[in-house]
């Protein structure tokens, strides 16, 4: 009796758990997991050197320097200097856009966001679904929308690399309203990159954004390891003081 309940319990469990789970990816259907790896030091010299030679134009990353990224980056200063440095003299220097402000909030109706928060504010998700996002619509004073961020200001800046792409809708019509659902893009110009090495060029650009973003993140981590330890150290050591203590009292 007593395993037969013991049984159900453990099926109630895992159902909870299996549900939760379905609606978690269910929540997020819409976006493409952008699977960064934070550890991985090339694809974040890759990401750092994609970012300074297309979004630093108009992007700032206002609240990182340039010896900070050159050291967790492994670079040497001659690297840093060559390969990262277009708008910055001094490597202690934080990362400024080309573009005064002002002007590119006249060009481009908002001002470009400093990235150096962007991927915890909105996530890496989102930014790799945003620059994978750009459609042709010829409505746009951009020529482009995107669908992660309907009738963003961005023009499409890597379409060199991506080619342009053209998205089709389904539209449903229920109870006399009508909604329109994303079908699928279609390829109309190719790029330089075929699309995995352009999904691969986005993700290293993600990952240094995510980076960028929370720079101790894996020194937080390797610290909390220690802690663990610590505690559970700590623990064994309580459990033997209190059966010192109580080993009279009985
Ligand atoms: C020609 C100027 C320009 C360049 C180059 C550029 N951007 Fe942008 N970007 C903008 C503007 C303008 C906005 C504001 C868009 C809006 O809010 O509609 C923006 C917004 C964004 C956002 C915020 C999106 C959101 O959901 O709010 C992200 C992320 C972003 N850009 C990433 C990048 C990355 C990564 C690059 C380099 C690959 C890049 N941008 C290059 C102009 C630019």
């Amino acid at each position: 009796m007593d395993r037969l309940r013991l049984l159900s319990g453990v099926t109630a469990i895992l159902a909870l758990v299996i549900s939760a789970d379905g609606f978690a990816s269910s929540a997020g259907a819409e976006l493409e997991p952008a699977n960064i790896d934070p550890g991985n030091i090339s694809s974040l010299q890759r990401g750092a050197r994609n970012f300074m030679n297309y979004c630093s134009g108009c992007h700032s990353a206002q609240y990182v320097r340039y010896n900070t990224i050159g050291k967790y980056l492994e670079l040497s200063e001659e690297q840093l200097v060559d390969n990262l440095m277009f708008n910055a003299e001094k490597t202690f220097e934080t990362i400024q856009s080309s573009m005064p402000a002002a002007d590119a909030a006249r060009w481009y109706g908002v001002a470009p966001p400093d990235l150096s928060l962007m991927a915890r504010a909105k996530g890496s998700d989102h930014i790799y679904n945003f620059l994978k996002g750009f459609y042709l619509d010829p409505e746009s004073p951009t020529g482009v929308d995107n669908l992660v961020l309907a009738g963003t200001s961005m023009p499409h800046v890597l379409w060199e690399l991506q080619g342009y792409q053209r998205a089709s809708f389904a539209e449903h019509t229920e109870g006399g309203v009508t909604s329109r659902e994303f079908d699928g893009f279609e390829q109309v110009t190719t790029g330089m990159l075929d699309e995995e090495d352009y999904d691969e060029f986005v993700r290293d650009t993600v990952n240094f954004l995510a980076y960028i973003a929370e720079p101790i993140r894996s020194e937080r981590r390797k610290l909390g390891v220690w802690v663990l330890m610590y505690l559970i150290v700590f623990l064994v050591i309580a459990a033997m003081l209190k059966k010192q203590i109580w080993k009279d009292v009985k």
